[in-house]
């Protein structure tokens, strides 16, 4: 691989998604490798959030329901997803928020597996689906949660396990696993899967129904530039739909919530997943953000994907040798997501140093820098900047400054 700028530039003018950065608004004079916490604002959305505002709440209030759509957003939001997860279009809602769904989901899978007591999940998972199934296993009666390394999972599940409930990209190692083997040493128990596909959806090949999985979840901000605390999504195979019951028993998820009757019963199918009434500005920028992929080929994503974290790995591997920075994330670009993460002993400092030159990334405690490469709009030549200056930083000790060291509420 050629390491100049120049070789960046010429890799930037070969590449079929070039066009696609345009379609972002993006700040000038930033490198942005953050799009997997929070992808960047698409050009489209101003304007459609204003129309949304003005005209379809302005002018056509409580008739837009009906005339925009509003009451069918969360399916036709999910059936756009459906594609980008190897799901069928009446699989996938758009509903609620990631840890929302990661109730819901886990709660309805463990009452679908009675007298089997463990929700297995690994140590170091985000923190929301570690909390929300301590949460679970504390509101149901005997349930427990148990953590096992990645690796000891496919061994570890017995005819005790209820549910196995994993991250299909790691948040911080952005390690990748494999979906399918999982999957399939569950139901060979009689477990059900969760998996969490936050860091997957819109950057790496998800294969929902190839891998007979049963449920998902993920979010909506990160690659899919759905905004700050865009609705998430969840997915919930055909064939369980009718046999899950949600613990969320709101008016949305009924059979017939204009009927208004005192008892519940749930709509078939996914639509019983719903739970209070959809976000709609919310929504709209979410389907802005998914727009931004129609027409976009997505293995040619992927492949783009792949390409900018290579890129990035072997110009640290050439530039920043010899400076206390240690890759945590795989070499192996089939066995991670769309980000790498790195440790430094300053981590946070080195983070906040890079901030100050332009370089979006982010810590991530203890130790971790973390560098996201959105295919739609990152360049090569973005990586090979980022790179230019983190190397600077680390041979000067810039980012060696009390300055860089002072901690703010969100890192
Ligand atoms: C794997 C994973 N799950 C869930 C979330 C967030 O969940 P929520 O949107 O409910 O805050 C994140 C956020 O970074 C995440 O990385």
């Amino acid at each position: 691989m050629t390491l100049t700028l120049d070789a960046a530039r010429a890799r930037d003018a070969a590449d079929p998604l070039r066009h696609k950065r345009a379609d972002f608004l993006l700040p000038a004079g930033k490198i942005y490798l953050d799009g997997n916490s929070l992808g960047a604002l698409p050009r489209s959305t101003p304007a459609r959030i204003a129309r949304l505002v003005t005209q379809e709440w302005g002018e056509d209030l409580i008739g837009s329901w009906n005339t925009a759509g509003w009451i069918d957003a969360p399916r036709t939001l999910g059936a756009r997803i459906a594609p980008l997860i190897g799901a069928a279009a009446d699989e996938v809602l758009v509903t609620d928020s990631t840890s929302v769904n990661l109730f819901k989901l886990l709660t309805a899978a463990c009452l679908a597996r009675p007298g089997r007591t463990t929700i297995l999940s690994e140590p170091g998972n985000f923190p929301t689906d570690l909390y929300i199934a301590d949460g679970v296993a504390r509101t149901l009666p005997d349930r427990r949660l148990r953590t096992l390394p990645a690796d000891d999972i496919v061994t570890a599940i017995d005819d005790d396990v209820a549910v196995v409930l994993l991250t299909h990209v790691h948040y911080k190692s952005g390690r990748r696993l494999d979906m399918a083997a999982i999957t399939a040493a569950a139901h060979a128990q009689g477990a059900l899967v969760l998996w969490d596909l936050s860091h997957s959806v819109g950057a790496v090949p998800v294969a929902l129904g190839a891998c007979d999985a049963d449920l998902a979840v993920g979010c909506g901000y990160k690659y899919l530039n759905g905004g700050p605390g865009a609705p998430a999504f969840l997915y919930v195979a055909r064939a369980l739909q009718d046999a899950l019951r949600s613990p969320l028993t709101g008016w949305m998820g009924h059979d017939a919530p204009f009927a208004f009757t005192d008892d519940y019963r749930p709509a078939p199918g996914i639509a019983r997943f719903l739970c209070g009434t959809p976000p709609i500005v919310a929504m709209g920028a979410l389907e802005q953000g998914l727009a931004q992929f129609d027409g976009v080929d997505f293995d040619t994503l992927v492949a783009k994907s792949q390409a900018l974290c290579d890129l990035f790995v072997a110009l640290v591997d050439t530039r920043c040798a010899g400076f206390d920075l240690t890759l945590l994330s795989p070499r192996d670009a089939a066995a991670r997501g769309s980000h790498l993460s790195y440790a430094h002993p300053d981590a946070y400092a080195l983070c906040q140093a890079l901030i100050a030159r332009g370089v979006t990334g982010d810590f991530r405690a203890p130790d971790a820098v973390r560098f996201g490469f959105t295919p739609l709009y990152t360049s090569y030549e973005d990586v090979w900047r980022a790179v230019d200056i983190l190397a600077d930083l680390l041979a000067t000790r810039a980012w060696d400054d009390p300055a860089f060291r002072r901690r703010v509420a969100v890192t």
